[in-house]
């Protein structure tokens, strides 16, 4: 660990020399360093194509993709990330403040209000307070949810927005179903919990009690004779997914999921980490901080190193912000806008990307 640690840390330095003008000084570095804009090209073009062939969105257990920084098959993947975050589900609030300085909530709160759930202006009746469901992906511990109903039922008077929070691990959809206890009323009669893998929203099952982990007062349940159902082509206004995706397996079967579970019309927002290179001294700090400082809390405050390493790698291996928007743009969505399909926040650290279903699909 404390190799993969420093690793990055040279890479700095290396780029940091490099910027300096020792590249420019001597022929053979501006060599590597136009090979390696080839070889970055060539690897996304080589992304965008495998994200561009139908087979690619079907999952399949045995094909390679990458946990963190390691290469291993999408079935193993699935296995560790569920580990990292059944490890991670108790102490994964108060860890997200301490890593992030809070900053996490400014972007929440920034995503949902930009999003402005309960309130439709494209509506043609004189209320724009249509109802609406809400999809919230790998909600995990209710963070995106808890917002979107404050904002549709207190903020914009509109009692009609149902949201369910989907998740694949029990023990995040647990924490949040504890913490949904101190809602308003009407809000938590709003709010649904299902276990789900993003990747296949053919099967979901209701999130018991039983099925949690951290909850060890409740009855023994057989999770077998759980019945599964499908969440319907067509059937939702808005999917979101916040620090999410970058989870998946084959994140272009959960694209494709999106766009079958949405209505036409229907809008795909997300926020992720992402790619603050246009910065190079924020992006430095922010690596040197991500890379340093995260596993170390993660050891010292959760006991658990390893999960908040796998964290901070899946942030490096993640898209480009354009590799993303085109991604999106590759399962259907129609992603164009001001800003290019995607807004970059705190100088691109974070980014939000949105589609809409084409209205005549
Ligand atoms: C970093 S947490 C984000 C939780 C929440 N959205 C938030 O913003 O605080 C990532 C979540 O993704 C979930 N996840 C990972 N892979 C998934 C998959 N294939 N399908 C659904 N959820 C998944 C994890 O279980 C975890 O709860």
């Amino acid at each position: 660990m404390a190799t993969a640690a420093a690793r990055p840390a040279v890479l700095l330095r290396r780029a940091a020399a490099l910027k300096r003008g020792v590249a420019a000084a001597c022929p053979e570095h501006v060599q590597l360093s136009r090979s390696f804009s080839a070889a970055h090209q060539a690897q996304s073009q080589s992304q965008r194509a495998s994200a561009t062939n139908p087979d690619y969105a079907i999952p399949n257990p045995s094909r390679p993709t990458h946990f963190g920084f390691e290469t291993v098959t999408e079935a193993e993947k699935r296995e560790r990330v569920a580990g990292v975050f059944t490890n991670v589900a108790e102490s994964y609030d108060r860890m997200n403040d301490m890593m992030s300085f809070g900053w996490h909530r400014v972007w929440k709160d920034y995503f949902v209000s930009s999003l402005n759930p309960g309130f439709s202006p494209l509506t043609s009746g004189p209320d724009p307070r249509v109802p609406q469901h809400i999809l919230d992906i790998a909600g995990g511990t209710g963070d995106i949810a808890f917002r979107m109903l404050h904002t549709a039922h207190a903020v914009n008077g509109n009692p009609d927005v149902r949201v369910t929070i989907s998740d694949i691990n029990p023990a995040m959809l647990s924490v949040g179903k504890q913490r949904s206890r101190t809602l308003p009323a009407s809000q938590q009669a709003a709010l649904s919990f299902v276990e789900a893998n993003a990747e296949d929203l053919t099967k979901t099952k209701p999130l018991g009690m039983s099925l949690s982990p951290t909850t060890p007062t409740s009855p023994p349940v057989n999770n077998s004779t759980t019945a599964t159902s499908s969440i319907p082509d067509n059937s939702i206004d808005l999917y979101t997914v916040a620090f999410g995706i970058r989870n998946f397996s084959n994140i272009p079967a959960a694209l494709r999921e999106a766009y079958r579970v949405l209505k036409p019309g229907g809008v795909f927002a997300c926020l992720e980490f992402s790619k603050a290179d246009k910065y190079p001294i924020l992006n430095a700090l922010y690596k040197e901080w991500s890379f340093r400082a995260i596993p170390l809390i993660g050891q010292l405050v959760a006991g658990d190193r390893d999960s908040y390493q796998y964290l901070v790698e899946s942030i490096e291996r993640f898209p480009s912000q354009e590799e993303f928007r085109d991604m999106i743009a590759d399962a259907g969505f129609v992603v164009s806008g001001a800003n290019g399909g995607y807004e970059d926040l705190t100088g691109g650290v974070a980014a939000i990307h949105k589609g809409m279903k084409p209205r005549d699909a």
